[in-house]
């Protein structure tokens, strides 16, 4: 029965032949009793694994070859992963050698566990066990489509068919492990998410049984999401029935490998987490197949915006993003969340005034607690985490275009130049950058918005100063004297004010120039003052020794601009 729209809604049918799709409860049994995932907490990070160096490799046009699999080898050993799918040795001659690179070149260290993958054929198991011959530890990993679908159309088996390849090859792995210590399982029921539970559960079962897991030798039941079917709530539903009905459970690590076909792999697996999933397998950035696996990336950097330990060290993510494009050969999105090159920057106005605000809030909180910056709780707007965190400097945060508004302008150029503009004359040199990016259409950086500054306040105008002297003749009694040069007129001129500033203000007087100071300002770097001229309110700047006056003068000058 299909709904009638709400008088609100003024949408109408599309064209689409949405009616050859069909939703997922049409496609696979999902049992769903209380759940207890929607009240669970993550309050430790899963064990991550990273499949780039096989999984994410399967989907490159250009696979890496032995030294862009080492780099990145290497990079996943740096950042602090201990388990590490390195290749599908039977599936090709690039991962067989790059299995055994690795041993002959002792690169793994004694604290991470390489993972191979196989499928549930001997000779290709053979092929595998001889790839890994003389690692100290190896997780051998076996998988088999199990869902229906793929059961007759891909392998042309039944259930039971299925299962007795899946004891033979799992048998066969036990016969060439032997007793080594050293070698653990770790099973896929791939398709699972389409795949009947009580099937998945028979097959998991029959293999812990099998290669008889134990608590100091579990086995890994690995539950992939090859296809992205629905919503994670589904797939949190699927993980949590496994979860809670597999047998000799704490003789069994749960993993979960979630793609991304939807845009839901990062939800899918957090839900996964929450519902009792141990172990997740991904890749960086969310490389892989197709839409890719789950981001590792993000995955991790989500916990720690949590204020949990995500257990692999992100510190400087630049670096990492620049090591895996140049391995994957593939960019990485500018809006990538954490990584992009965009992310840490605000170009709006009202956002670029909320971070300055929020970055002077946030340091003077840290000073008062006695902290430094760095180690201060974190609550700045529009920024989920601190740049710095991630090794990125606060100069990217704020960028400035013709959408920016005035504080995002000022703050670049107290930044750039330490030139502290006042509160109230910011907006006049806002609408003098949005007037130049405007015309050249992009983005103006902070040399360029400097230049904009020097251009309008600190340039000589038509009036101007020559030689010229001041000196406090009584207390608070300023005098001036100078050499003013006003279009074709030059003279000299003298004033008295309470202050240098009014004293030069006099003495333009007497070069025809009623001049008023509004407001005036001595910041570290310049002067600022708001003169009235002739009916007209302008600001002026000045810098270096006689910044007072310069100020002053830049005020006359774009007020008879
Ligand atoms: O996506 C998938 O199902 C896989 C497994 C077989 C782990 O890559
Ligand atoms: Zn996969």
């Amino acid at each position: 029965m299909t709904t009638a729209p709400a008088v609100w809604d003024p949408q109408r049918p599309s064209r689409m032949p949405y009616h050859r799709y069909r939703p997922y409860q049409d496609r696979v049994h999902v049992p769903a009793g209380d759940r207890r995932w929607p009240s669970a907490r993550i309050e430790r990070a899963p064990l991550w694994v990273p499949v780039d160096l096989r999984d994410g490799n399967q989907a490159l046009a250009e696979p890496m070859d032995t030294p862009r699999k080492r780099r990145f080898f290497d990079l996943l050993v740096a950042t602090g992963f201990k388990e590490i799918e390195v290749g599908y040795p039977s599936a090709s001659r690039t991962d067989f050698d790059f299995v055994r690179h690795l041993v002959a070149d002792g690169a793994v260290p004694d604290d991470v566990t390489p993972v191979v993958f196989t499928p549930a054929r001997t000779d290709l198991i053979d092929r595998t066990f001889d790839a890994i011959a003389g690692l100290p530890r190896t997780v051998v990993h076996l998988y088999i489509a199990t869902s229906p679908v793929w059961r007759d159309v891909v392998l042309g088996r039944g259930r039971d068919e299925v299962w007795r390849t899946v004891r033979e090859a799992a048998g066969h792995m036990a016969r060439r492990a032997g007793n080594a210590p050293g070698v653990r399982f770790q099973f896929s029921p791939e398709t699972f998410n389409l795949t009947e539970p009580d099937f998945v559960l028979e097959l998991c079962d029959g293999l812990t049984e099998l290669w008889d897991a134990s608590p100091d030798r579990p086995v890994i039941h690995n539950l992939p999401a090859t296809v992205e079917i629905a919503t994670p709530n589904v797939y949190a539903d699927q993980v949590e029935y496994i979860h809670r009905n597999l047998s000799r459970r704490g003789s069994v690590i749960l993993s979960v490998h979630p793609h991304n076909d939807r845009g839901t792999g990062v939800a899918c697996a957090e839900l996964a987490v929450l519902a009792g999933a141990q172990r997740v397998e991904g890749c960086l950035f969310g490389n892989g197949e197709r839409t890719g696996n789950v981001d590792l990336v993000t995955l991790a950097l989500n916990l720690y915006t949590q204020g949990v330990d995500p257990m692999v060290d992100f510190g400087d993510i630049d670096a990492v993003r620049e090591t895996v494009e140049h391995c994957n050969r593939l960019p990485v999105h500018p809006r990538h969340p954490y990584a992009g090159e965009l992310v840490h920057t605000a170009f709006s106005g009202t956002h670029q005034d909320a971070i300055s605000k929020g970055l002077a809030h946030h340091a003077r909180r840290a000073a008062e607690a006695g902290l430094s910056e760095r180690e201060a709780p974190w609550e700045v707007p529009y920024l989920p985490v601190d740049p710095a965190d991630l090794g990125r400097s606060y100069e990217a945060v704020i960028r400035v275009n013709s959408q920016s508004g005035k504080g995002g302008m000022a703050y670049l150029l107290s930044q750039y130049a330490g030139i502290d503009l006042p509160p109230d004359m910011r907006p006049e040199f806002a609408r003098i950058v949005q007037e130049a990016t405007d015309d050249s259409g992009r983005e103006a950086t902070p040399k360029e918005l400097y230049e904009l500054f020097r251009a309008a306040y600190l340039t000589e105008g038509a009036v101007r100063l020559h030689a010229w002297s001041a000196h406090e003749e009584a207390p608070g009694v300023h005098r001036f004297v100078g050499t003013l040069e006003a279009g074709d007129r030059v003279g000299d001129h003298e004033g008295t004010g309470a202050c240098v500033a009014t004293a030069f203000a006099d003495a333009l007087a007497g070069a025809g120039l009623a001049v008023r100071i509004l407001d005036f300002t001595q910041g570290p770097a310049a002067a600022f003052a708001k003169c009235r001229v002739a009916g007209v309110t302008a600001w002026g700047a000045g810098t270096g020794p006689s910044a007072t006056v310069r100020a002053v003068l830049s005020a006359v000058n774009r007020a008879v601009r």
